[in-house]
């Protein structure tokens, strides 16, 4: 058996533990071969690849980033893109994928999966929003260092008594801004999920500077305010059609700024949130993942992705978890109220 793996869409922590993880078991215990697929989809579309045995993975475990690269390709819209991935797998002689990506590529996954590509999908993104699973790896990562910086912000912003707002990724849902916030004891988080006041917003910032402490406010990058428009830095959009976000954070600081007569600064983690080493725990997912995808492409169980439900990894149709985002329920955000302007 010769088994493909790439990696795609923005990278995250954990991405090379996975590839480890799958390459380890499926050398050790079935003796297979395996071909690195450079750049995601890209290097499926173009044939580009790499070596990919137990040598090519010593050491790779606490690697932020990935050794096979990555790139947001999306190959249902480049001409003939089925046709040519099937080619290059063709070329290289390999009979199943390993796809490690978020919700556009294992959207693509999915597609090719319906044209008859045998593969298994493994999910990852910082952001924790791919369905189907109760948690991606990347995400614990991204909190732990999102949650410092806003340990740290904490004490400058008490200092100076001033707004100090911290825009975090999340261009569609909200679980490192209220994961991070709620850890960071923030007096105000805005998700993409749930639209925002910023009168209530500024009521909140008041209220903090009332009991004489300063009011963080950790902001989501897809949060959008109430009967507004998304506010975007860039206009331009990526293969997936995702606008470019990295805006709202320094909108915010400007209006609270003005409205509350309070001094205001913005602090913009993006992608330092993704480089790096993964955390122990976005290591033993990622493991977990790789281990268990081998096992499906074992089983024959193409299609599936694989997905932590409670302690648990199952195997969930890929034609299921995609082409939706998994959000942060209303009611889950409605629990932290208690902290909001206090
Ligand atoms: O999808 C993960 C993510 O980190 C999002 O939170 C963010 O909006 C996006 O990627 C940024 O992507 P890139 O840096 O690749 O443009």
């Amino acid at each position: 058996m010769r088994v493909g793996v790439l990696t795609g869409g923005g990278d995250c922590p954990g991405l090379n533990a996975v590839i480890r993880s799958v390459v380890r078991k499926g050398v050790q215990e079935y003796a297979w071969e395996f071909v690195g697929i450079a750049d995601g989809w890209g290097g499926a579309v173009k044939d580009v690849t790499r070596p990919l045995d137990v040598a090519a993975v010593r050491g790779i475990l606490p690697l932020g980033g990935t050794i096979l690269g990555s790139s947001r390709t999306n190959p249902l819209r480049i001409d003939n893109g089925i046709d040519r991935i099937r080619g290059t797998l063709r070329a290289h002689g390999i009979d199943a994928l390993v796809v490690i990506g978020g919700e556009d590529t294992l959207s693509v996954a999915s597609a090719l999966s319906d044209a008859g590509v045998d593969l298994v999908g493994v999910p990852k993104t910082i952001d924790n929003d791919v369905g189907g699973t109760d948690y991606t790896f990347g995400f614990d990562t991204a909190v732990g260092i999102a949650t410092e910086a806003i340990d740290r912000l904490h004490t400058t912003a008490e200092s100076h008594k001033r707004t100090l707002v911290v825009e975090v990724m999340g261009r569609h849902s909200g679980w490192i801004a209220l994961h991070a916030g709620v850890a960071g004891g923030a007096n105000a988080i805005l998700i993409p999920e749930v639209e925002f006041d910023v009168d209530r917003v500024c009521a909140w910032v008041e209220s903090r500077f009332e009991i004489n402490y300063a009011p963080i406010v950790v902001v989501a990058e897809g949060a959008v305010p109430r009967a507004g428009q998304m506010v975007v830095k860039d206009e331009s959009r990526d293969e997936f059609g995702h606008v470019r976000l990295s805006g709202i954070g320094d909108w915010l600081a400007r209006e609270l700024e003005s409205r509350t007569e309070k001094e205001a600064r913005t602090t913009v983690l993006g992608h330092v949130q993704r480089g790096g080493t993964p955390s122990a725990y976005d290591r033993w997912l990622a493991t977990r993942f790789g281990l268990h995808a081998v096992d499906a492409i074992r089983d024959g169980a193409f299609g599936t992705m694989v997905a932590l439900r409670g302690t648990d990894v199952v195997r969930v149709p890929l034609a299921d978890v995609t082409g939706t985002n998994k959000l942060v329920p209303n009611k889950l955000y409605e629990e932290f109220d208690v902290f909001f302007g206090t």
